[in-house]
């Protein structure tokens, strides 16, 4: 019996209600003609291989999977190279309107969505206006494998399918830039997922389902949707779309015509821009620091594929929560994501034991499983605190920051330090863990405070005096224009941070180096900790703002021991000073003694063998660890900046 007998019998005996049920989310392709052969899955597969089995006359053709993987092969001679493969009966565009090439895309566009979204007639419209070949996966499949994708289901399953879909979508993604729509599986296969995220930006082409409906009502060669197609394509949207939503560009393909819809994709595509990856790596594995602008609502699509599970909870402040938890939470719901919330007091006051323990019992009130998530939505108080939730929980979930001041965004999201703060000092109960990935949405620092924004500058100022003299360098010339506002120097700021202390990272995970290492990135950590402890870790002085004094305290405490040049440290105190930041002891709202300074700095948990510890420099750029400073240096050094006895 020829296959595509075998699938009309098959057909006939399998109700309707059951072939449903067997289609699950990746398993129903509809590719042209497809459908009949992919529904009769199963029994469908059966049937179809004893009737291989004796048509001997019909040799099965095992090298189509071959076929797909090859470079300008056999599939591919039978298909023009540039252009549609098949001519569009109604393309409205003539072979003279081809765009230059220098209006080319530098990136291959996918196009996914359901049947009847229009994925290749917009790909074939768009391919014309971009300057790009445009291809059909489904056809290249069937011209590698010599038969239609109903007969390639039945002869060899749907595994053999996706392995093909999965070489062919490969090959051309490898190959130069082209436009590519997919079958309405394709993208429901993570690895095939994984390959267009490398590769492409990814286009959804979204459609309500009365439209879809319609279009493809009365399609002979989609026989499953004659029978019920507002049922079947509501299951396979409920199926589909959490996964569709991981693409990076979504455009409704609505009521408009094809024209129409082409035009916003190609509006959609030239307005996006792809966020920057950083990897941190470490020995136990890599994450990303992903940073752009309006990454909140692209959240579901952005973390899918980190997450173990599709469960998290939030825990952000209530100043955050107000702001930006509604685009965080419609961005997970968007990937199908559910998420819990568990809301903070704003403020260090919220790194405190008691908060800790009602934060960890709620997460555990909230039904989490050792693969749920945990989502720091915040500044450094919510990450280190969510994330000391998180390694502790369950002895530790996943964990993810999203973080939303400058400071969190390019200091403490990165690195896996969390903890809180106890009555004997700051962090001292606290654990290393690693997020699974860092979203840094530069949009949300502009409903940031601007005496946050100018503490969070400190750490960028902090990174560059450590190890990157460009680094401080581009502070000093664009810190006016990034404490104004200005979203691209904050944007830049991010990822020069982030990449610095990726580095850091990586060498020095867990601060273990004999000297220099991560503790490098205590620089003037010793001084800020010690004030924050005397000012009660308040509103009185922010973190950074600490941070900054305390970094001009180090290079002052520097000079004074002749290891910098003093030129250096008072380059620095002016360029703090002039952002507005504390540069003096004496610029604080209220008197501090050097002696009480000095009595926290010896509980600080740097101390070792009873010494002191301090992160010193020989100039800008130039940081190095010290075990071997003198007390009385230090409190002439506080005296100096304003301090009393
Ligand atoms: N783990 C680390 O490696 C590391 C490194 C540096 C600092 N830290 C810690 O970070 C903490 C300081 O973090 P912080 O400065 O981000 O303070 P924070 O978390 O208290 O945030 C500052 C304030 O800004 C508000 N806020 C946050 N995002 C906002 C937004 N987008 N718009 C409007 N308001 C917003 C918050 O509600 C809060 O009131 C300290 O506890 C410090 O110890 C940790």
């Amino acid at each position: 019996m020829p296959a595509a007998a075998a699938i009309r019998k098959v057909r006939r005996m399998i109700p309707l209600n059951a072939r449903l049920a067997r289609g699950a989310a990746g398993s129903m392709p509809e590719a042209d003609g497809s459908c009949l052969a992919r529904m009769a899955l199963g029994a469908g597969r059966v049937l179809a291989s004893a009737a291989m089995t004796r048509n001997s006359a019909m040799p099965p053709d095992a090298g189509w999977l071959k076929r797909l993987g090859m470079e300008r092969d056999a599939a591919e001679a039978r298909i023009p190279q540039d252009g549609p493969p098949t001519p569009h009966p109604h393309a409205p565009f003539a072979a003279a309107q081809q765009p230059a090439p220098s209006a080319r895309a530098a990136r291959s566009i996918v196009l996914v969505g359901l049947m009847g979204a229009g994925k290749s007639s917009i790909g074939r419209r768009l391919a014309l206006q971009v300057g790009l070949p445009f291809r059909d996966a489904d056809a290249e499949i069937e011209a590698a494998a010599r038969c239609s994708i109903a007969e390639l289901f039945a002869r060899y399953g749907e595994p053999s399918f996706r392995e093909g879909e999965r070489r062919v979508i490969r090959r051309l993604l490898a190959g130069p830039p082209l436009v590519l729509a997919t079958g309405g599986g394709a993208f429901m296969d993570a690895s095939t997922r994984a390959a267009i995220r490398a590769g492409a930006t990814s286009v959804w082409l979204r459609c309500r389902l009365e439209v879809l409906a319609r279009r493809v009502a009365g399609r002979s060669h989609r026989p499953l949707l004659a029978v019920d197609p507002v049922g079947t394509l509501a299951t396979l949207m409920a199926q589909r779309h959490p996964t569709y939503a991981e693409a990076d560009i979504i455009v409704d393909s609505g009521e408009d015509s094809a024209d129409v819809t082409t035009r916003n994709v190609h509006h959609a595509l030239q307005g996006w821009r792809a966020p920057e990856r950083l990897a941190v790596r470490l020995s136990g594995g890599a994450y990303d620091v992903v940073v752009g602008s309006g990454l909140l609502s692209r959240a579901g699509s952005l973390l899918a594929p980190v997450l173990p599970q599709k469960r998290c909870v939030v825990i952000t402040d209530e100043a955050v929560a107000a702001l930006h938890l509604p685009s965080l939470l419609a961005g997970l719901a968007q990937a199908a994501i559910e998420a819990h919330t568990v809301v903070v007091a704003p403020g260090e006051a919220s790194k405190s034991l008691a908060t800790y323990g009602r934060v960890a019992g709620e997460v555990l009130e909230h039904g989490v499983e050792r693969r749920t998530a945990v989502i720091a939505l915040g500044g450094g108080v919510v990450g280190d605190l969510a994330g000391f939730v998180a390694a502790s929980v369950l002895r530790g979930l996943p964990f993810v920051q999203v973080p939303t001041t400058l400071l969190a965004q390019v200091d403490s999201s990165v690195g896996g330090k969390t903890g809180i703060n106890t009555a004997q000092g700051k962090n001292l109960l606290g654990a290393f863990h690693q997020p699974l990935m860092v979203l840094a949405d530069t949009a949300v620092l502009a409903t940031l405070p601007a005496r946050e924004l100018r503490a969070g500058y400190a750490e960028i100022v902090k990174a560059g005096l450590i190890a990157d003299r460009a680094l401080y360098a581009w502070c000093e010339e664009h810190a006016a224009g990034l404490l104004a506002g200005d979203a691209g120097a904050q944007a830049e700021a991010v990822l020069r941070a982030c990449a610095f202390k990726a580095r850091v990272v990586a060498e020095d995970e867990r601060e273990e180096a004999a000297s220099d290492g991560r503790a490098l990135l205590n620089l003037g950590h010793t001084f800020a900790h010690a004030f924050e402890r005397e000012t009660g870790y308040g509103e009185g002085l922010l973190h950074g703002e600490a941070v900054a004094l305390g970094l001009c305290l180090a290079f002052a405490l520097s000079a004074r021991l002749g290891v910098c040049p003093p030129a250096e440290a008072a380059r620095v105190a002016a360029h703090i000073a002039a952002t507005g930041l504390p540069a003096r002891v004496d610029a604080l709202p209220r008197r501090h003694s050097a002696a009480a300074l000095v009595a926290h700095m010896q509980r600080d948990k740097k101390m070792r063998d009873g010494r002191l510890a301090f992160v010193l420099v020989h100039g800008i750029g130039q940081a190095f660890t010290s075990r071997d400073v003198p007390a009385a240096a230090v409190i002439d050094t506080l005296r100096e900046s304003g301090c009393d006895a």
